[in-house]
């Protein structure tokens, strides 16, 4: 870990000199539009010392520290950027340790950093820690994203006492914000009812997120958070910070108002029941707390989230993705494999790309002919399917269609085989009953022996299955009861080995099948975080497809993801038009889950002529630039605007979301088009008999669309409306 020590030879490292003299080192940690400032004093305790936009005038960092003159902080390290506990800290740790020798105090000086400029917009600072008793120390990383202003922050632990250390706390980023009131965004929900806003002024004291659940960790709040200072931010101003826990477990994110009106954030693993021990010499890498912040409102924030997310977190992100027929709702478990043919013939009938064959298939001696039986066996049900998946992949190919298949590995039915066999890779407590959720129980992926079977379930689908296309990835419980065979006396370390054992399994799989797109599911929304979708190319983002919840939930994920990778399905839930939940399902990766074969003709024409609609939108919403124009939690009318980074072409989508009397559309303010070019305004995705109310003849300039408006004419006759701007060209 001495790694920072001058001349142990990692010579293409370019070692940053700090500002002011060795005794008071400052540490800028900028991007494009921002700047965080830390500096080790000359007791070497490491505050944050500025956060925010940054200065025109580089040269002016080393006059901030001299500005603020507030006293009352007894302990000089409430601004501390990793806080230690147990010597001078009075406040909420970051970090907090049991020694060797079994004392509970832990102190951390700044010793040195470096940066390393990992490519022409990507660089890390590291900064390395010690404990001046104890041969203790922490390394805090920083990746800085210049372009994006997106930063992930982590610590790495060591040490090399004489003994194991426990690690009480072990967060992954300490950060320290200066404002005269904060505003919390922060989310809740449940099955069918994901992303649900709340937003609230905090006060002194420690606002907790958390999650305590051990998978589908985010059932009933997810990490992603905003904090506004001074004022809630809107979409186009305010000063607004958006954070999450790159994690797909337990994560505590406390909000501490301090004494001096400051504000602490304090993110990482829960340590809820997960004290982790260290040997000596052994290292504990946190996962990433991500975050950014814009001084130019919501709307900037996220699409800086969103351009960084296509361009290094979700795989294939600047690529594209399969539309699909999903058999979920159109058949539930009652499929055989004449059915699933037609389902396949459907497929290209409707001309969506895959055909995506969900729960229900596998089982044998238990079959899954409901949720009560099955998980766990993942072999083809010789009832439903007697010729195998094999015969299903090749009718897809015949049909010139790709084949993709749901898988949900981590699961278990105590009526399974795998149950009987294993009862040891179970989760479960040995001496207490049995608690179930959805009938079913989750699989011990601390024992790397389990790791090897999830990694073998979809190994061997496409060794068996080399035409396999797409995986829909399923997380449908919690842990309870929370004890793993194969931790024996380290309990503790649950927690954090489970999620670490399923990355195992996801990088494994990502090595071998590093193209092949995958959904991440968990029972709706229950995992979507950036920890996982470093492996999935697209979430599910809720089971509950009613268009006009849909608005309301896609909205609110659309602050921190971007619509490449929410996968949105038109089903029969809910009572709005067909047109209306193929809108809505446009705004992401579109697919279908309803019986082909029941729709009317012109409904299936209608269908057959939104496919490609879409293809040629796609494009534009997949890889260009969102805008919120109308909020429908605040109006009745949803609009959502995507523009391609040439501001040639812009889509926007258009929804009445409260169905009251006189409820309409009035112009609708545009953004990010180009002031000085021509556009022609036309609605697209009619539906076949009908005529747009829009007059098409007229054209706007840019400056117009953005400074006047247009009303898309939106009311209880046309309560969906997708509007089409094309640049007209040589005007
Ligand atoms: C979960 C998923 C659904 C579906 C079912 C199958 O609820 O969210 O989309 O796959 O499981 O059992």
């Amino acid at each position: 870990m001495n790694f920072f020590k001058r001349g142990t030879g990692i010579c293409l490292m370019l070692t940053v000199c700090g500002m002011l003299s060795r005794a008071q080192v400052i540490i800028p940690v900028i991007t494009e539009h921002n700047a965080m400032l830390l500096q080790a004093d000359k007791d070497g305790d490491l505050k944050t010392i500025y956060f925010g936009r940054k200065l025109a005038d580089q040269a002016e960092y080393n006059k901030v520290a001299g500005v603020y003159h507030s006293s009352g902080d007894y302990t000089g390290v409430l601004n501390s950027a990793y806080t230690p506990s147990g010597s001078r800290n009075l406040a909420e740790p970051a970090i907090s340790v049991t020694h060797a020798d079994g004392n509970r105090s832990l102190d951390l000086k700044y010793v040195s950093h470096q940066v390393d400029k990992l490519s022409a917009n990507v660089s890390q600072l590291r900064i390395l820690l010690r404990d001046p008793v104890y041969a203790f120390e922490v390394t805090l990383y920083y990746k800085l994203y210049y372009k994006e202003d997106v930063v992930e922050q982590w610590s790495v632990i060591a040490h090399h006492e004489k003994g194991k250390v426990v690690l009480d706390k072990y967060a992954s980023a300490n950060l320290y914000l200066k404002a005269d009131s904060y505003w919390l965004t922060q989310y809740h929900g449940d099955w069918a009812r994901e992303m649900q806003p709340e937003e609230t002024r905090l006060t002194h004291g420690i606002k907790t997120l958390d999650s305590k659940l051990g998978t589908r960790a985010n059932l009933f709040e997810p990490s992603m958070f905003m904090v506004a200072l001074n004022r809630p931010a809107g979409e186009d101003e305010g000063s607004v910070l958006y954070g999450s826990l790159e994690w797909s477990g337990n994560f505590k994110i406390d909000l501490e108002v301090d004494p001096l009106d400051n504000l602490r954030v304090i993110a990482g693993i829960n340590n809820f029941a997960s004290p982790y021990v260290l040997t000596p010499g052994e290292d504990f890498t946190t996962p990433e707390f991500l975050y950014t912040f814009s001084d130019k409102g919501k709307g900037d924030a996220s699409r800086k989230l969103h351009t960084w997310a296509r361009n290094y977190k979700i795989p294939n992100g600047k690529g594209s993705r399969y539309t699909l027929l999903n058999n979920w709702e159109a058949t539930y478990f009652d499929f055989n494999e004449s059915k699933l043919g037609g389902l396949i013939r459907d497929t290209r009938k409707l001309g969506v790309d895959l055909f995506l064959l969900d729960d229900g298939w596998f089982g044998n001696k238990y079959p899954r002919n409901g949720d009560h039986a099955g998980l766990g066996d993942w072999q083809e049900n010789k009832e439903k399917l007697p010729n195998g998946l094999v015969s299903l992949v090749k009718e897809a190919q015949t049909e010139g269609v790709k084949f993709g298949i749901w898988v949900e590995p981590e699961m278990v039915n105590p009526k399974s085989d795998l149950y009987a066999k294993h009862p040891g890779w179970v989760i479960k407590q040995p001496k207490r009953p049995e608690y179930y959720f959805r009938n079913q129980l989750v699989l011990d992926l601390a024992n790397p022996a389990v790791q090897n079977f999830v990694y073998g379930i979809i190994d061997s689908l496409f060794i068996k299955n080399p035409g396999l296309a797409y995986i829909k990835w399923d997380c449908n419980a919690v842990i309870y009861n929370a004890h793993s065979n194969y931790l024996d006396k380290k309990q503790s370390q649950f927690y954090v080995d489970y999620v670490k054992g399923l990355y195992k399994v996801l990088e494994r799989i990502r090595s071998k099948y590093p193209t092949v797109p995958m959904m991440l599911c968990s029972g709706g929304g229950g995992r979507v975080d950036y920890g996982a979708m470093k492996y999935f190319t697209e979430y599910w983002p809720s089971d509950n497809t009613d268009p006009l919840e849909r608005i309301f939930i896609q909205w609110e994920y659309s602050y921190f993801f971007p619509a490449i990778a929410s996968a949105n399905h038109v089903t029969d839930w809910g009572k709005q038009p067909l047109k209306f939940r193929v809108d809505v399902a446009m705004m992401g990766r579109l697919g279908f889950d309803i019986v082909i074969g029941k729709l009317n003709p012109s409904d299936l024409l209608f269908c057959q002529n939104s496919v490609k609609t879409y293809n040629s939108l796609k494009p534009i919403v997949w890889q260009g630039d969102q805008y919120r124009l109308a909020d429908p939690g605040k109006s009745s009318i949803a609009s959502v605007m995507y523009v391609d980074s040439t501001k040639a072409s812009a889509v926007v989508f258009n929804y009445l979301v409260n169905y009251r009397y006189g409820a309409e559309s009035k112009p609708i303010l545009l953004k990010g088009l180009d002031p000085q070019k021509q556009y022609r305004v036309t609605e697209t995705n009619l539906y076949p008999g009908t005529k747009s109310a829009l007059d098409v003849q007229t054209v706007y300039s840019g400056d117009f669309l953005m400074t006047v408006g247009f009303d898309p004419i939106v009311n209880a006759n046309r309560r969906s409306v997708v509007l089409e701007l094309k640049e007209l060209p040589g005007k």
